[in-house]
């Protein structure tokens, strides 16, 4: 039973601002994306054969070397990615072997310090027969619709709503069933088995699997890996 993770990293980081993408940020020393690699190796249980990364075009030699001494016995293909996330993950997705592999793990990159134990409840739940897996977390706001004037339509029953993180598991088959269809407007690969009637079935996550978008993420991520450290 083996496992390829595919690990979008292709992003500007905007919102995070600096002068790099957000997956070369360093934090205690380590830029995000060898956390996000290292935290998919540790678990030992996913069985990691086949690591494919999608990064910003130009920079494919130089993280495949920076990454090489983290992969361990896994295969690593590094890819240039798309305009949209969806299209860095369907670029990584081609490079993904069709023989050998029975679970495909999509992890953002900007999501490196997920515990050991969600990615291998997220390889769980596919390997005992989901098709499509989600670590999801209890959303702490009042979530609201708003039309595009701002005015409130409606408040969705929070009890019913969740936030969904990172890695989510697929079926290979499905994941590349559903990243043939069009891909406007998506937010996450779960949307796109969704959209072919697939039952998206979730595990508990992780509030340490929060993705690092802003200044202030970084700080939160600096202590949550001194606290790791420190064990
Ligand atoms: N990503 C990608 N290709 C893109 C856009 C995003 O591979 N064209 C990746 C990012 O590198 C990140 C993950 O998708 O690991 C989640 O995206 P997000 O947190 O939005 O990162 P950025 O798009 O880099 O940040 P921002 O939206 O602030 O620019
Ligand atoms: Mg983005």
């Amino acid at each position: 039973m083996s496992t390829a993770a595919i690990i979008p990293a292709a992003g500007l980081g905007l919102r995070l601002g600096g002068a790099e993408p957000k997956a070369f940020r360093e934090v205690g020393g380590e830029s995000l994306l060898v956390h996000a690699v290292r935290g998919l190796r540790a678990a030992t249980a996913a069985d990691l054969v086949c690591l494919v990364i999608a990064v910003p075009a130009g920079t494919e030699d130089i993280v495949a070397k920076l990454l090489d001494p983290y992969v361990g016995s896994a295969t690593l293909q590094v890819v240039a990615g798309g305009t949209e996330r969806t299209d860095s993950v369907r670029f990584a997705l081609e490079l993904v072997p069709e023989d050998g592999i029975d679970c495909i793990l999509v992890h953002d990159a900007a999501r490196s310090f997920v515990p050991v134990e969600v990615i291998e409840r997220v390889v769980g739940a596919v390997r005992a027969g989901a098709s499509a897996v989600v670590p999801v977390v209890p959303v702490t706001d009042t979530i609201k619709r708003i039309d595009s004037a701002g005015r409130v339509v409606d408040t969705p029953d929070r009890s019913a709503l969740v936030a969904v993180q990172t890695p989510q598991g697929f079926e290979p088959g499905l994941l590349r069933r559903a990243h043939a269809l069009e891909g406007a407007g998506v937010t996450d690969d779960a949307m796109l088995c969704e959209r072919l009637g697939v039952t998206v079935q979730t595990v508990e996550g992780s509030d340490e699997a929060f993705k690092v978008t802003r200044p202030r993420d970084l700080i939160l991520a600096e202590s949550i890996l001194a606290e790791r450290r420190s064990l």
